[in-house]
């Protein structure tokens, strides 16, 4: 039977919200009234990362339009976004999106490619960024701006069609992307591995070159460097024991800093993951796929191996050391992947077209990840760190942002899916202590069902921009044959 949960516009107060996280034994702390920076919001306070000083508190998470040319240049539709990014008023942009490294390591024909060709259209996206930045908050003093530097690993498609590159076998994934358990041709040798470490610093001093402030190696989400930190049964140097499973990327980021001493390094990790979640039968509430010989679970870093649908952070904690150790200046916790359990890597109200129905109030989804980065804060006091998926959190999204950071919880709160249908989110609280209710995102995951149906993604229900492309009318029509 499909459960039906309480949406967040039905919790007309702050009060009425608190029951309903204590209905959810959630203590997520909550405060009574939303704080402009004249009010002293905490979310107003300057950060430091590493020799940067943030201006404030919020960030802009990565979101990946799937709208670059084929080339991997940006179009206009990328520009848009990133100047949205820029009027945003956040002074964290995390990396704008994922641009991959080399062209086999695209998760789609319309994702960025960083290569020379490109820089051009890369240097365009930061000068529009800081623009649309200068014009809406009069200073560029205090915006630190990074680039997201990824290899798609099983969810590379270059063409369209997946063509995976895996760290390892895996007995629920593969069938995924079209891989049978007894072909290995997809797997990454020791040497291809080895292989991306250069073309990883190449795009690093071009982002430098160009003038991004850091650069993420970006571990999270299910893609190459997340999945090899789960190689618990991969032979040789990169697989078996922690050191090996984060071997690549340490060489990574050492590599980085020898080549570009002055330019900062971020890692976006997925702190915890679960064990992958499909639609029961007859469209039911999403399950995990777990059978009995999968147990105990060897496939996934910061996930209970008896008990895969629980985070476990024993790994996450001493890989968050090491980062720290090799050099890493500010990490972004993130958790599992879009591809096998959306619910808890983006809580929604409404699944995206390659979901399932939520199997928990997304709430809880919401206290899993602030949970996770609570316990990882308290772990590394002294490394910053960005939190995420704060955006079903809606109406109430700054009461809860300005009490973690004030209580500590996180350094930076991060905006992905509502920076689509509000971009002005962070301006609005900091300087009117206010909302614009009819601009919050509702999480009808149209941004995630776009893409992977070969639409670019944008927010089609409350951007009036993709609601007047005629994509919006064909995503209607997809979503209706659905
Ligand atoms: C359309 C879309 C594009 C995204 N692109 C990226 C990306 O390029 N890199 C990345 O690390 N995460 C990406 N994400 C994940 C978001 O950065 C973020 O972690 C997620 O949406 C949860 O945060 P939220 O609750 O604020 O939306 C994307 C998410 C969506 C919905």
């Amino acid at each position: 039977m499909l459960r039906r949960f309480p949406s967040i516009s039905q919790l007309k107060t702050v009060a009425a919200f608190r029951r309903r996280l204590q209905e959810l034994g959630l203590a997520l702390p909550v405060d009574e009234q939303i704080l402009s920076g004249q009010d002293d919001s905490p979310l107003a306070r300057p950060g430091r990362i590493g020799p940067l000083e943030v201006g404030n508190r919020w960030c802009i998470h990565p979101m990946e339009g799937w709208d670059a040319q084929l080339s991997g240049a940006p179009s206009p539709l990328t520009v848009r976004r990133w100047r949205h990014f820029g009027t945003s008023g956040a002074k964290l942009i995390w990396g704008g999106e994922a641009m991959a490294v080399v062209p086999q390591g695209r998760s789609s024909p319309r994702e960025l490619l960083i290569c020379e060709e490109n820089r051009r259209g890369i240097k365009l996206l930061l000068e529009e960024l800081k623009e649309a930045h200068l014009r809406r908050c009069g200073s560029l003093q205090g915006l630190v701006v990074g680039l997201q530097l990824t290899h798609s690993g099983r969810f590379s498609a270059p063409e369209g069609t997946p063509r995976p590159r895996i760290a390892w076998h895996h007995p629920l994934l593969d069938a995924k992307v079209g891989i049978a358990p007894t072909d290995d041709s997809p797997i990454l040798s020791d040497q291809e591995l080895q292989g991306l470490v250069p073309r990883y610093v190449e795009a690093a001093q071009l982002a430098a070159e160009v003038g991004f402030d850091f650069v993420d190696i970006k571990a999270c989400h299910g893609y190459l460097l997340h999945e090899l930190l789960g190689a618990h049964l991969r032979p040789g140097p990169y697989g078996g024991s922690l050191e090996g499973r984060s071997r690549l990327l340490r060489q990574i980021i050492q590599a980085v800093r020898q080549a570009c001493p002055e330019l900062v390094l971020g890692v976006r990790l997925s702190a915890f993951d679960l064990v992958p979640f499909a639609a029961g039968e007859r469209e039911q509430e999403g399950r995990p796929q777990l059978r009995p010989e999968l147990l105990p679970y060897r496939w996934g870093f910061g996930v209970d191996p008896h008990q895969p649908t629980r985070p476990h952070l024993h790994e996450t904690f001493q890989l968050l050391h090491w980062l720290r150790d090799w050099g890493v200046a500010v990490v972004n916790l993130s958790g599992g992947s879009p591809y096998y359990c959306p619910h808890a890597q983006r809580p929604a109200q409404f699944p995206p077209c390659d979901g399932y129905p939520p199997p928990e109030d997304p709430l809880v989804g919401v206290g899993r990840m602030i949970e996770v980065a609570r316990q990882c804060k308290e772990e590394l006091p002294q490394l910053p760190l960005v939190g995420t998926g704060y955006s079903y959190l809606q109406e109430y999204l700054p009461h809860v942002a300005q009490a973690v950071v004030r209580q500590g919880w996180i350094d930076y709160v991060g905006l992905g899916r509502m920076v689509l249908s509000y971009p002005e989110l962070p301006w609005d609280v900091l300087t009117t202590g206010r909302l614009n209710r009819r601009r919050i995102c509702r999480t009808f995951s149209d941004c995630t069902t776009g893409p992977r149906n070969g639409l670019p993604s944008g927010c089609y229900p409350l951007d009036a921009f993709y609601k007047r492309l005629p994509e919006a009318v064909r995503l209607r029509k997809i979503k209706s044959s659905q």
